[in-house]
């Protein structure tokens, strides 16, 4: 399918994309008229990056950053024209693969061609620096700062070409933000929040969506597909525990279920920034930050990923962030709670870590309903029994 902006309805969106426009690179184009061009393998990430771009969900980069937008949005968590943008979009190549990747070069994924890049520069980024800015640490145990050190010391930037949208593992949760723009205006929606993940879902999860729903009109649950750690539970299990989630506890008419292709990067702060504008270009209006968004390991604070907020101008962020405090069941209120709404010290209440649920389910224990609704904790449980055997 290729999507044109002609066919773009965005006067009926709520939102508009960052920059103003929605991006559009996708043009079904013949592979074989590209054949002699110089060649790419992309990695899995770097292929995400490109479907992100293509389909408008980094609007307004139109390919991967080139040197001035790359020291920029380093130092100032913006674009070198002044938008807000929080992490480098990047294609690093080997020096060596560098000297022959030049001009209009074929990109292939899975030994297959899917696009085009018009190299515009090569340039060799300061990969301490970054990992430093971007990711507050270079430890080389942070996943986020592994991928960034694995990629090639040169980075290719340049306008790019998807010739077609591959719609990935679940074809029938997959959107791009046009379509996300249009099914939003064709159910009426005014105020839309959009939810990012990458858990499973739990019932902390559940009560953000329906403290939400209280107020704004539709919700988009949008869980990250795209490559994670090895040790977070994988996409197509999360996928399912969603999908028996919202059959059995939502309101059908109030949710939309949609994957978000990306690579988790595990930038805390920085990656909940990026989170927030690909969630604009969705066409929401609203984004939920929780504790420790977008965190692993200790090395963001707690409320690091709210406070960067502070940042940007609403007007310039243009979506509005929903704050929520850490969730937990409290036995003795007999509800979930934060410490905003409940008396009792932490005695009284059940907290579960993501490493502590996957201890249990590798141990083959139950999870407890207070914490996972037991649909969820089925799907879990069967999907480390069959990882098991
Ligand atoms: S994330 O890496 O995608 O942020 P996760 O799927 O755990 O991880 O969280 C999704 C969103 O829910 C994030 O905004 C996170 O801050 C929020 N969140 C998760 N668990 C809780 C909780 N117990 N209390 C408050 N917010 C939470």
């Amino acid at each position: 399918m290729t999507l044109t902006l002609e066919t773009a309805n965005l006067e009926n969106s709520l939102i508009t994309p960052l920059g103003g426009k929605l991006i559009n690179r996708v043009k079904n184009l013949d592979p074989k008229d590209f054949a002699h061009l110089p060649t790419l393998e992309l990695s899995e990430r770097n292929y995400a990056d490109l479907e992100l771009i293509a389909t408008g969900v980094y609007s307004p980069l139109t390919g991967f950053v080139g040197s001035k937008d790359h020291a920029s949005i380093v130092e100032n968590l913006r674009l070198a024209n002044g938008l807000p943008w929080s992490i480098p979009i990047t294609l690093g190549v080997s020096s060596e693969a560098a000297k022959t990747l030049t001009g209009q070069i074929l990109l292939n994924y899975r030994n297959a061609p899917v696009g085009l890049l018009e190299v515009s520069e090569q340039y060799t980024p300061d990969k301490q620096e970054e990992a430093l800015k971007v990711y507050r640490t270079t430890d080389e145990k942070h996943p986020g700062v592994a991928a960034l050190l694995e990629q090639g010391e040169v980075n290719l930037a340049g306008d790019i070409t998807l010739f077609e949208i591959s719609r990935g593992d679940y074809p029938e949760h997959h959107h791009t933000p046009l379509e996300t723009r249009e099914q939003f205006a064709k159910k009426g929606w005014k105020t839309v929040v959009a939810f990012q993940t990458r858990n499973p879902i739990h019932r902390a999860h559940e009560y953000l969506h329906k403290v939400a729903l209280e107020t704004i009109d539709g919700l988009f649950l949008n869980p990250l597909v795209g490559s994670t750690k090895s040790d977070d539970v994988p996409a197509a299990t999360r996928v399912k525990a969603y999908e028996v989630l919202l059959e059995g506890y939502y309101p059908a008419s109030r949710v939309l279920f949609g994957v978000y292709p990306a690579a988790m990067r595990y930038a805390g702060p920085r990656e909940a920034v990026l989170h927030a504008i690909s969630r604009r270009n969705y066409g929401c209006t609203h984004f939920i930050v929780g504790r420790d968004h977008a965190g692993v390991g200790t090395y963001y604070g707690t409320y690091d990923a709210q406070e960067i907020f502070d940042t940007y101008s609403k007007e310039e962020l243009g979506i509005e962030i929903i704050k929520f405090e850490h969730t937990f069941y409290c036995r003795t209120c007999g509800s979930l709670v934060s410490s905003r709404t409940c008396p009792h010290d932490s005695s009284h209440h059940l907290v579960l870590s993501g490493t502590k649920v996957r201890e249990k389910l590798t141990a083959g224990e139950e999870l407890p309903v207070e914490f996972t609704r037991k649909e969820v904790a089925e799907v879990l449980r069967a999907a480390y029994l069959e990882a098991r055997t």
